[in-house]
């Protein structure tokens, strides 16, 4: 891996009120540039305002590069076409937890730990016994994963931190098949070690004890490569929640936990599922693609065409582009002719030529696709997004170790400008009027 030593050679200067502020500048192996402010408020009683931290940088990081005017993503150093192409997911595990790819002996002794991990201890049963049936996989996901800190006692000191690693990425596919399991009323199904991370996570899911299941190879791979796309994505919301929660010192579960009921929410990875309700909702009305762009551009109108547009990616995001051509692979193998597909293919063939979406630069991000290719899997719509939750871990964990290990590192305390009332006095209850 070449990295550079990040310099500080330059610096901007901020003018206000008359006195001139010289900010040093720090530039990053791709030639970023920041503008370092930390100095800025003992130097003048000011702050800087960015809502939804849209420009802020909250601290510097070797894992995953994002080109989002290029539309490109890299984890450490590797474009994600190529890891997509070549690698399988706990490869690219590895590599984002360890900086390189591992040798064929690492990659070995990694896929045996993460295994021999898969198990979940007997007394979690009755966990997932005292929920309600019909309750959502993420936030028993969420629950499950915290619950983990009960089971394993001290999960960050020096001499647990690495099996705490090995334990998330090799139990959470157990608790999220659990969690379906539990929903459809099912006896759970134990983890098979002779089977690889994906075929495993499918036969937990599919398998019953009458039935055997057959996973076929090439929808495992279609499962593997989802995950490989989803390892990691840098600073978004449910990564800097794990970064923020962590950064108080909570142990490695209790910040994941935290980065899982992030991710749940519709405008970040809770968008898969809205992205196939939105396409079935289509196919329902008619199919009538043209009226829906038309409504997700109306201001009155509260919809928003899901799967579009992304905060960092103003151009094609490359996750989407190895999706569309997944999705189409799958559905061909499995013979089955998707209307939702259709729909999709029209929507964004609609979306890319128009000028309200052109001139946004809003394009396919990577949950546009994903749902379909879920959806023909058999994964039920309200799994998918326990589906990205199982491919994030990596990118959490690595995140968060990064930031556990950064000398630089201190709890996450944003200021905020302060819009309410002045000082006042008290006023007694039978003084307030009615
Ligand atoms: N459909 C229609 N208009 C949109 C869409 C969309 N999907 N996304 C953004 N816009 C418009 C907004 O109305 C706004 O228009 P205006 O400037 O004329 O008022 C402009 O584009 C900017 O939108 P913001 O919401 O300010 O952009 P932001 O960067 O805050 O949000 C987000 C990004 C949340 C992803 C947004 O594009 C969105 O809601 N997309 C749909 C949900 C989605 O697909 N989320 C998944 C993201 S990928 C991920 O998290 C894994």
């Amino acid at each position: 891996m070449t990295t550079q030593t990040l310099q500080q050679t330059q610096s901007a200067t901020l003018t206000y009120d008359g006195k001139s502020v010289t900010l040093p500048l720090v530039r990053g192996t791709e030639d970023e540039v920041a503008a370092d402010i930390e100095k800025l408020r003992a130097q003048t009683g000011m702050i800087t305002l960015d809502p939804g931290y849209g420009n802020t940088g909250a601290c510097k990081s070797a894992i995953t590069f994002i080109d989002g005017e290029k539309g490109i993503l890299r984890y450490r150093g590797y474009p994600i076409e190529e890891l997509a192409e070549k690698s399988n997911f706990l490869e690219v595990s590895w590599l984002l937890l360890h900086g390189e790819l591992p040798t064929r002996a690492q990659l070995a002794e990694f896929t045996n730990e993460v295994t021999r991990h898969t198990l979940l201890h007997e007394n979690f049963r009755r966990f997932f016994d005292a929920l309600p049936k019909d309750a959502h996989p993420m936030p028993v996901c969420a629950a499950a994963v915290a619950a983990l800190a009960t089971f394993y006692q001290e999960p960050d000191s020096d001499s647990k931190l690495q099996e705490t690693v090995v334990r998330l990425i090799a139990k959470m596919p157990t608790l999220a098949a659990y969690s379906y399991k539990h929903s459809i009323g099912q006896p759970f199904i134990y983890p098979r070690n002779g089977l690889d991370y994906s075929t495993n996570f499918l036969n937990m899911m599919f398998a019953t004890p009458c039935d055997e299941y057959q996973v076929d190879p090439l929808l495992a791979r279609a499962l593997d490569l989802l995950l490989i796309l989803h390892a990691d994505h840098e600073q978004n919301c449910s990564t800097s929640t794990v970064r923020m929660v962590g950064s108080s010192q909570a142990n490695l579960f209790a910040s994941i936990s935290a980065g899982i009921s992030a991710l749940w929410g519709p405008l970040h990875g809770g968008a898969n599922q809205q992205v196939i309700e939105m396409l079935e909702r289509i196919e329902a009305e008619g199919g009538d693609v043209q009226k829906f762009v038309d409504r997700a551009k109306d201001k009155k109108d509260n919809s928003r065409l899901m799967g579009f547009g992304h905060r960092v990616y103003k151009n094609y995001d490359p996750r989407a582009a190895v999706l569309k051509k997944s999705c189409t692979d799958v559905l061909s193998r499995l013979g089955i002719k998707s209307r939702q597909l259709e729909i999709a293919v029209k929507l964004e063939e609609i979306a890319l030529r128009d000028d309200y979406f052109v001139s946004h630069k809003l394009y396919p991000n990577v949950d546009f696709y994903s749902g379909i290719i879920y959806k023909a899997l058999g994964i039920p719509i309200n799994m998918f997004t326990v589906m990205f939750a199982i491919g994030r871990m990596p990118g959490w964990i690595a995140q968060w170790l990064e930031m556990r290990s950064d000398p630089a590192n201190r709890i996450g305390r944003p200021r905020q400008i302060y819009t309410g009332a002045t000082k006042r006095g008290y006023v007694a209850i039978d003084q307030r009027g009615r």
